[in-house]
């Protein structure tokens, strides 16, 4: 039994993920932006162990490279961003094997990235594939796109941050009601929960989601990278620690080419010229 259900992963022999570099944007290549999209969309791009780790593997590389300044993530196919971890792969597990595998480590990769992400949502985000939308730094929804945490209903719960992130997005009481039922929710409840940051047409997601990346690609790099990393600490510290995390990244931006640059060019009244330094 185990075999047969193991066998059955689709896409074994190609690259689960594909990574554009820089990714085209309807007027031609985005500076500084790559797009990168889970390619299983026969199986609606069941996060597999091995597809979770081709996921680090592909944005720390780009985590790691100067040129890129934003990345887009996104599914293949449309009909889902992620429909949450393979439960083909994980119904014959047990604690010991599933935490031998030592395989959820490489979802916190996702959280751990210096560089803005932006989740581009088509269809089906469920499970861990919300999980991995709201360990992005914003969601561009499609108006078709349904999120939700249905793991109550396989006997399990979110593995991989789900508990934690969809409160900390929505708050204890409807997190409450989304948990403890599986429920889904379309992407226009989710915009009004705080969830999403915009709800475009379907075909207008990665676009759009583009579009935001690349206004971001086009600012100097150390004050966005401050500024995400000011924010994703407010989820993790206590107000007066967070401010003053936030003052010190506020003045050590003071030593920076770009501030100068920035504020030299606002008073000279021309566009700053951005060096990364
Ligand atoms: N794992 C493995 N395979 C999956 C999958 C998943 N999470 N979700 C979909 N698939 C596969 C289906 O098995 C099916 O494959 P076959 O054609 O080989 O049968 C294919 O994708 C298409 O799916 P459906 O035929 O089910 O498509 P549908 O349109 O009828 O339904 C759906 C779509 C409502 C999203 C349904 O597929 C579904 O409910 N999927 C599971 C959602 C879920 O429970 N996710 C939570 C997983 S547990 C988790 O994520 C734990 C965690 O926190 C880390």
């Amino acid at each position: 039994m185990t075999e047969d259900r193991g066998s059955k992963e689709a896409g074994a022999d190609r690259p689960l993920v594909r990574v554009e570099r820089p990714a085209r944007g309807p007027d031609g290549p985005l500076d500084g932006v790559a797009l990168v999209t889970l390619d299983r969309p026969e199986a609606l791009n069941a996060l597999s162990f091995r597809l979770v780790a081709e996921l680090a593997d592909a944005l720390e590389a780009l985590d790691g490279d100067p040129e890129v300044r934003a990345i887009v993530l996104t599914g293949a196919g449309g009909r889902a961003f992620a429909a949450g971890a393979d439960i083909r792969e994980m119904a014959d597990g047990t604690p010991e094997s599933l935490a031998a595998k030592g395989s959820f480590d490489r979802w916190d990769a996702v959280g751990r990235l210096r560089t803005p992400l932006i989740a581009a949502v088509r269809g089906f985000a469920l499970g861990g594939g919300c999980e991995l939308a709201m360990a992005c730094d914003m969601i561009v929804a499609a108006d078709t796109a349904t999120f939700g945490q249905p793991e109550v209903k396989l006997g399990v719960i979110p593995g991989a941050g789900g508990t934690q992130r969809l409160t900390r997005a929505i708050g204890k009481a409807r997190a409450m009601e989304l948990v403890l039922t599986g429920r889904s929710i379309d992407a226009r409840e989710a915009e009004r929960l705080g969830l999403v940051t915009r709800v475009v047409p379907a075909e207008e997601t990665v676009p759009a989601a583009l579009e935001l990346a690349g206004r971001i690609a086009a600012l100097p790099p150390m004050a966005v990278r401050a500024a995400k990393e000011a924010i994703a600490r407010a989820d993790e510290m206590p107000l007066s620690a967070g401010l003053a995390w936030e003052r010190q990244a506020f003045l050590g931006l003071f030593a920076s080419d770009d501030q100068k640059e920035g504020m030299a060019a606002f008073l000279d009244k021309r566009p700053a010229h951005w060096t990364g330094r």
